[in-house]
């Protein structure tokens, strides 16, 4: 069973802030699973970003929902949000810097009443303003990843729409199912059109044959030695519709020099977990590009 599940009666009266509520239910819950798994710890840190990045973007569309429908408690609610992320962010610096020992279960039961109370309790508020109304329904429908028309609020810059990610088809490889699953996940925010996850880079390799992807995501976990040979084997490969598939390298490596032995031997990009939403689609659109 999940940590936190939604239900109709988290529903604020609005499709899209459902939506958004819904995926930082989501990414709430996949926090959930990682603490326990003390090994890895960056790929915690790693879902953590991800939550922040996401929440930081929901608080502005919900505000810009919000003024398009002149709540009147706007103001106050607009504060309650900078409080929220204040405390937020307070509770993961802590967690990174190690300055205090926070127990994680903390840190999840402090995420987990922070979101209930605020949708429940404030976010509820903005209910029969944003219900049936007309003109924040149509905004709201403007927002969608999928939507052809200009985003009406100016909010749709988290995920760079220089990359057509509805039609994408995206190979993820990782020895790690924690981090396979919030790379998934931050590609589902995107709508992406097609995630495959493999966990033995043999199997990544075999699955080509069949399917190209238009980007190979492959996160290198300190004990993964199939990287280095899969980008090798990738790179052998002249010609074929495989042989130019852009990797993005994601790093979880302590030693000096990872990063660079996974460029040499044929990655495209390389970055160092732990990513967040933002940093992720940088890297991914760079890969892409190159
Ligand atoms: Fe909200
Ligand atoms: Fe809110």
């Amino acid at each position: 069973m999940d940590f936190i599940e939604w239900s109709e009666s988290m529903s604020v009266g609005n499709p899209l802030i459902d939506q958004d509520h819904k995926i930082i239910i989501k990414l709430i819950n996949q926090l959930h699973h990682h603490v326990g798994a003390e090994e890895d710890r960056k790929a915690l840190a790693s879902a953590l970003n991800t939550l922040i990045d996401y929440t930081l973007y929901h608080f502005s569309r919900e505000e810009r929902v919000m003024m398009a429908c002149k709540y009147p408690s706007f103001e106050a609610h607009k504060r309650q949000h900078e409080k929220l992320i204040e405390q937020v962010v307070d509770t993961a610096h802590r967690f990174f810097e190690k300055k205090e020992d926070i127990v994680q279960d903390e840190l999840l039961d402090f995420l987990k009443s922070w979101l209930i109370n605020h949708v429940l309790k404030q976010d509820m508020g903005f209910f029969p303003y944003a219900e049936n109304n007309p003109v924040v329904l149509g905004i709201t429908s403007s927002l969608r990843t999928d939507s052809e028309q200009p985003d009406m609020l100016g909010t749709g810059d988290l995920i760079p729409k220089s990359v057509n990610w509805n039609e994408a088809a995206i190979l993820i490889v990782s020895k790690s199912r924690n981090f396979r699953n919030i790379i998934a996940s931050i590609l589902e925010i995107a709508d992406a059109g097609e995630i495959q996850q493999y966990s033995h880079a043999d199997d990544a390799m075999q699955s080509l044959e069949n399917h190209v992807p238009n980007l190979i995501v492959y996160g290198w976990k300190q004990d993964d030695d199939e990287a280095i040979p899969f980008f090798e084997k990738l790179r052998e490969i002249k010609s074929g519709s495989f042989a130019g598939i852009p990797v993005l390298l994601i790093s979880a490596r302590e030693e000096r020099g990872a990063m660079e032995s996974g460029l040499i031997a044929g990655a495209t990009h390389c970055i160092e977990e732990p990513i967040g939403i933002q940093t992720f689609f940088e890297a991914a659109v760079k890969a892409i590009n190159q």
